[in-house]
């Protein structure tokens, strides 16, 4: 039976998305193969990846099997060449209202050491791919983490950011107080997850955790767009780009200022960088082959 047959008998999302990779499927991108979103490969020249999470009942609550099929299509859309750039968005309401809180209501502290409870949600923030939100709605607690696991936040005028769990007895589990701090600063951070207080997108671009705010309806367009201007340069410079400005958040300035300077002379080794100038003499377009 055809891999996309068979594909379609499977009744759950993270079966067939399981099966998908068995059969070595990678960039079978079929909206029916998920539960919990939708995934499609769009632009002009379809190379950047959409991720739209799609639980509107629960907010988009991040449930396991969600943040499952986030990692495994992330994972994909990362081995395929064709990807340049990945966004990944909510609804008008929600970008995402959290880890489920209903999922987890009585998890116990031996069960959360024992299977590293949201451990797993790290597929986002390790993909070498620059990968771009774009925040409508809520993006509270995991939702407003997950946003700051991509690279770059866009925002609809109506999206609201916060870290509410302080309100539920808990703290930020997937980067909120230390993602936050980074973005944000101190004072900013700990207003925000002492007090679960929310701030608006304007608010959000003001403190420098939104690059950008665009009405609703040309949010997701816009982020696509700057999507593909990414991925119209070199990936494997991009890469090494993403790499040198996230060693900025790991290191001391020395550290991180010598690492930019090796990985800028490592570009010297790629035809990328010789084309690159190239096409800047001969006053033409840049032809990258990723190499
Ligand atoms: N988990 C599970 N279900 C959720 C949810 C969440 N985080 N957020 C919303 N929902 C569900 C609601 O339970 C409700 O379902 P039912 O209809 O079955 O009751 C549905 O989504 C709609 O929600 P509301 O009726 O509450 O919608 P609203 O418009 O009145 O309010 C809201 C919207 C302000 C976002 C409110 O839903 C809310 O406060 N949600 C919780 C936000 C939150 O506390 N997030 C942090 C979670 S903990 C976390 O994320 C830990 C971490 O660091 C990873």
């Amino acid at each position: 039976m055809a891999t996309r047959q068979l594909l379609r008998f499977l009744n759950n999302g993270s079966q067939q998305a399981l099966l998908a990779k068995q059969l070595g499927a990678a960039r079978f991108y079929s909206a029916g193969s998920y539960e919990f979103i939708k995934v499609e490969v769009v632009g002009e020249q379809k190379n950047v990846g959409l991720i739209t999470l799609n639980r509107p009942k629960a907010l988009n609550a991040l449930c396991n099997g969600l943040m499952l099929e986030v990692n495994n299509v992330i994972r994909d859309f990362e081995s395929d060449k064709k990807v340049g750039a990945i966004v990944i968005t909510g609804s008008e309401k929600a970008f995402a209202a959290g880890a489920d809180i209903k999922e987890m209501q009585n998890n116990t502290y031996a069960q959360c050491i024992r299977s590293n409870f949201l451990n797993h949600w790290n597929g986002v923030a390790q993909c070498r791919k620059p990968v771009i939100a774009a925040v409508n709605g809520f993006a509270l607690g995991g939702g407003c983490e997950l946003a700051m696991m991509c690279d770059i936040i866009y925002a609809g005028e109506t999206a609201k950011f916060g870290q509410p769990e302080i309100l539920l007895g808990t703290i930020p589990g997937a980067g909120g107080t230390q993602r936050l701090t980074r973005y944000v600063g101190k004072s900013k951070a700990m207003e925000m997850t002492l007090t679960g207080n929310q701030v608006n997108a304007v608010e959000a671009e003001k403190m420098g955790l939104v690059s950008k705010v665009f009405p609703v309806g040309s949010l997701v367009d816009e982020a696509i767009k700057l999507a593909e201007k990414i991925g119209k340069n070199s990936p494997l410079i991009v890469a090494l780009c993403k790499e040198a400005v996230n060693t900025a958040y790991e290191t001391t300035l020395a550290e991180g200022l010598h690492f930019e300077k090796r990985t800028f002379h490592a570009t010297f080794a790629t035809k990328d960088r010789l084309e690159g100038m190239t096409a800047f003499v001969e006053k033409r377009a840049a032809n990258f082959t990723n190499e």
